[in-house]
């Protein structure tokens, strides 16, 4: 597969970490500091769906095609205001394609585990140009009374449209159950057969031990797909990393010794966007121009399960 068109959708409502301050015990400089983060966009009067389907119709167009094109749509997506249908069946409508439709869920690793399902459907020939979706409200997740967390997140779309050729030059992914490192549990409907103990609770993370899970393993990743490919290090012109947190961006760099012009972000306007960090930040590199045919870019993300996806693809629109 290649990509030939991105998109992205933002929710109107901008929190500074000084609105913050104005109802939680934390300050500018902590959330700064820690994180990165300066500011975040949230879902307010909008709905998922909305921002999800503004993404798509950006990135159908920026590939010159229609709707009608459109033969499969993969949408990763944690929560939304629906459990079913899925959030990729209400896009198909909204959009107005005629395709089958899937969600996937891999936490924030969701848009590089759609990519490579992509991929494989494109190979196999079921498919000719597939949309792919992450759109994700995180802070709906979490308890906004809890500094340690509501302060990290943010809303918001990307989409990319995927056809055939070879602009996939390797992929990887993996998945190890870890349960007690971050996890958020909803209780569904009670019937009268319900014996056992049910909770409903607000996102849980072990933000400490997340992080250092989180460098090792895309480090871990980037160097397997680096061996892989052949790449040198420098040879890869954007590390287009999950926005989690600076830091841990920061660390991947060091690691590999390149120069943060190497790892463009958005984690300080955006916060944590969850498996839609990756495709918003790559359709901003593309509208900036700063994007050439040619170019390598190496995506890596890590999530909740664990969960951890990364790729190298090559440039070719
Ligand atoms: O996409 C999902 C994956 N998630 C992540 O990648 C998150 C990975 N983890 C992280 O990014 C970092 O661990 C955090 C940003 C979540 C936390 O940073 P930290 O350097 O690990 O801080 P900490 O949890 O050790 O907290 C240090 C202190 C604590 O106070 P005491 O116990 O030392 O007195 C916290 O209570 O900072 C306090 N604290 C805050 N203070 C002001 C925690 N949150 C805040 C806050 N404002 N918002």
């Amino acid at each position: 597969m290649r990509i030939i068109g991105t998109g992205r959708a933002h929710p109107a409502k901008v929190v500074t970490n000084a609105m913050l301050e104005g109802f939680l015990d934390t300050s500018d400089e902590w959330i700064r500091t820690r994180t990165g983060i300066q500011e975040r966009r949230l879902i307010s009067s909008e709905r998922l769906e909305d921002l999800a389907t503004e993404a798509a119709r950006k990135a159908i167009e920026d590939a010159g095609l229609t709707p009608a094109d459109i033969d499969y749509i993969i949408c990763s997506n944690v929560v939304n205001e629906y459990i079913t249908p899925g959030l990729s069946c209400i896009v198909q409508g909204a959009i107005g394609a005629r395709c089958a439709s899937v969600d996937v869920n891999a936490a924030c690793s969701g848009f590089i585990y759609a990519l490579d399902m992509a991929d494989d459907r494109i190979r196999s020939g079921k498919a000719r140009n597939i949309l792919v979706l992450a759109a994700e409200e995180p802070t709906r997740m979490v308890d906004w009374e809890d500094r340690s967390l509501c302060v990290l997140f943010g809303d918001g779309a990307g989409a990319v449209v995927v056809t055939g050729g070879d602009g996939l030059i390797c992929s990887r992914l993996t998945t190890t159950s870890k349960l007690d490192c971050l996890h958020y549990v909803r209780r569904l409907e009670p019937t009268p057969y319900i014996t056992k103990e049910e909770y409903s609770a607000p996102m849980y993370m072990n933000g400490k031990e997340v992080f250092k899970t989180a460098v090792l393993s895309s480090s871990r990743d980037i160097k397997v797909l680096l061996d892989k490919s052949g790449l040198k290090p420098s040879e890869i012109k954007y590390y287009v990393l999950h926005q989690a947190n600076f830091r841990i961006i920061e660390a991947i760099a060091n690691w590999l010794k390149l120069d943060l012009s190497h790892f463009p972000t958005n984690v300080e306007r955006c916060g944590n966007t969850s498996s839609a960090s990756i495709p918003l930040l790559l359709d901003e590199l593309a509208r900036e121009g700063k994007l050439q045919k040619g170019d390598k870019i190496l995506m890596s993300a890590f999530g909740a399960g664990f969960t951890t996806g990364a790729c190298i693809i090559e440039w070719t629109k």
